[in-house]
């Protein structure tokens, strides 16, 4: 079942994203797979999810979670078959929900029989499938994006006697773009899961997709033209379907990306996200409002997508040394938990677990400009393993509840893929969504209501923003406008009560009523508008004129 190409769905969207693995697991061999992630549909339905973006779900040797695939068209055997991914493909559309896959283009795992072909000799048809040398002295102006493991974006190859570019782990060969060959085998791979009936494909790392010499290797112009040649093929032939970069850029080079309204139909707006905790942590609303005064205006049928957290580290690289500096001073005391460029832990713990302060990210998360994200078992307040090894502390079992394996899976614990959060705090007995569902106070109850609201207007979606200046700078406040719909987002950034005073003239006569529980707020006058708001307190008003 293909869902109808509803215009511009994706900027309505309410994104939750997991990895199969992590989901369900529906054979008790301690891997979350297809069938189980089938079976919690419903659960991704009352939350009010639109659409669901999976991870990796490929044949991979792992060894960067999927993201090094060896075959582009079949399904991990431990998540499943081809068969119940379609299964689950169609379960999904007969709900409505929009299926988001990963389409890791720039590079392969060096299993993948593309790279076994293009090693196995000189002479071999595939040798160009990937980018070869003699030396390691071209491209030296190409950053490295893994500190933390990788000294060289080149890597010697033993067998054919000679260097391949990547520009991630050394087991991830990056593709030869420059090659027509590989293009159109790209594409080949991405019609398939079309023709399926994916609804869109998140681009990873888009900017490392050509190499020129004596530049730094991103955002070239050649990359945008094979970005704009799959945007051509896939209008042609799938139109309704999407593309979403990952573009870890800048605000202008990201929106690059969006081209002339053909290129991307959505980004990851990446900058924004460390902005957030900094304004939350500074008590300061400047981090936020200056990154979005720096983002250009998108073409009309382009989109936002924003987020707090991911499956990666909480990445810094789009901030200043002195805020990358503050940051780590601020929410990665510990270094452990400091990896590459970034912060490896999930929302909860990075801000001490602060129901308060998790409602005001999400908060601002459904109501600033862009399509949210949320990433799986953030609306429960689930905790991390910093234990384990490189990203793989934030991609634990999810909770469902305090029973065996916190209702994960029926395995031995031992062959679970990664052990269950079981510490006190966050540990499965005490987060999980069973627990959270019976109490209307809970997390999880809080987050449903909160993407009710949300999805009540599409002002938060589609509307126009525009800050207001109020002298408390604790205090961030913005409108949103879309038609004849308003909303005024006024959010505390404080640990604090503060009082604020608004400049509302534009709106005199105007009443502002408070969204979750409808409340009439007096009239606007005259008068700065005067509001007294709670520690890490936020409102969320329509303005009506009655
Ligand atoms: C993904 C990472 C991955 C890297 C290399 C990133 O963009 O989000 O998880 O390690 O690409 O594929």
């Amino acid at each position: 079942m293909i869902l109808p190409a509803q215009s511009e769905w994706y900027k309505d969207a309410i994104i939750y994203q997991l990895h199969v693995r992590t989901f369900s697991d529906s054979n008790s061999d301690g891997v979350g797979d297809f069938r189980g992630l089938q079976q919690k549909l419903d659960y991704l339905e009352e939350l009010g999810a639109t659409a669901v973006w999976l991870l990796p779900f490929y044949p991979s040797p792992l060894r960067d979670d999927g993201y090094d695939i060896a075959d582009y068209c079949a399904v991990h055997k431990s998540y499943g078959t081809l068969e119940d991914f379609k299964a689950f493909l169609t379960a999904a559309h007969e709900r409505g929900l929009r299926v988001i896959i990963e389409m890791v283009l720039n590079h392969t795992s060096d299993q993948h029989p593309w790279f076994q072909e293009s090693r196995s000799s000189r002479d071999n048809p595939k040798r160009n499938w990937y980018v070869w040398n003699d030396t390691d002295e071209l491209y030296r102006d190409a950053r490295i994006i893994f500190i933390d493991t990788e000294l060289s974006n080149w890597a010697w190859d033993p067998v054919s006697k000679a260097y391949y570019w990547h520009r991630f782990f050394s087991h991830q060969p990056d593709l030869n773009f420059d090659n027509p060959e590989v293009r159109e085998a790209i594409w080949q791979v991405m019609r398939f899961w079309l023709e399926l009936g994916v609804d869109g494909f998140r681009l990873d790392a888009v900017p490392y997709l050509v190499e020129r010499d004596g530049t730094s290797c991103e955002n070239l112009p050649e990359t945008h033209d094979i970005i704009r040649e799959y945007r051509r093929r896939l209008d042609e032939s799938f139109p309704g379907r999407m593309l979403l970069a990952e573009a870890n850029q800048w605000p202008a080079d990201v929106c690059a990306y969006f081209g002339h309204g053909d290129e991307f139909h959505m980004a990851f707006h990446f900058p924004l996200m460390p902005r957030m905790f900094m304004a939350v942590r500074l008590e300061d609303r400047k981090p936020i409002i200056e990154i979005l005064q720096r983002t250009p205006e998108i073409p009309q049928n382009c989109q936002w997508s924003i987020f707090l957290r991911n499956h990666d580290e909480l990445t810094l690289e789009m901030v200043t040394d002195v805020e990358r500096d503050y940051m780590y001073d601020e929410y990665a005391r510990d270094k452990s938990t400091r990896i590459n460029l970034g912060i490896r832990r999930r929302l909860a713990p990075l801000i001490d677990n602060d129901r308060r302060r998790i409602e005001l990210l999400n908060g601002m998360l459904m109501s600033l400009p862009g399509t949210p994200v949320i990433y799986y078992g953030d609306e429960i307040g689930m905790g991390d393993n910093i234990y384990l090894g490189d990203r793989n502390g934030v991609r634990t079992p999810m909770q469902w509840d305090g029973h065996w394996n916190a209702g994960f899976s029926e395995a031995d614990p031992e062959r679970l893929y990664a052990p269950i959060v079981s510490n006190p705090v966050y540990g499965y007995q005490a987060v999980n969504v069973d627990s959270q569902k019976r109490s209307e106070h809970s997390l999880l109850s809080w987050m449903k209501r909160l993407v009710q609201v949300r999805k009540s207007s599409q002002v938060f979606s589609r509307g126009t923003i525009s800050f207001l200046d109020p002298p408390n700078h604790r205090v961030l406040a913005y409108v949103r406008e879309y038609g004849n719909d308003r909303v005024l987002a006024v959010n505390n950034l404080s640990s604090t009560s503060q009082a604020v005073e608004l400049n509302l003239r534009k709106y005199k006569g105007f009443i502002p009523i408070e969204m979750s529980g409808k409340t009439i707020f007096p009239r606007v006058g005259e008068l700065p508008y005067l509001l007294t708001m709670g520690p890490y307190q936020f409102y969320w008003f329509r303005l009506r004129r009655i």
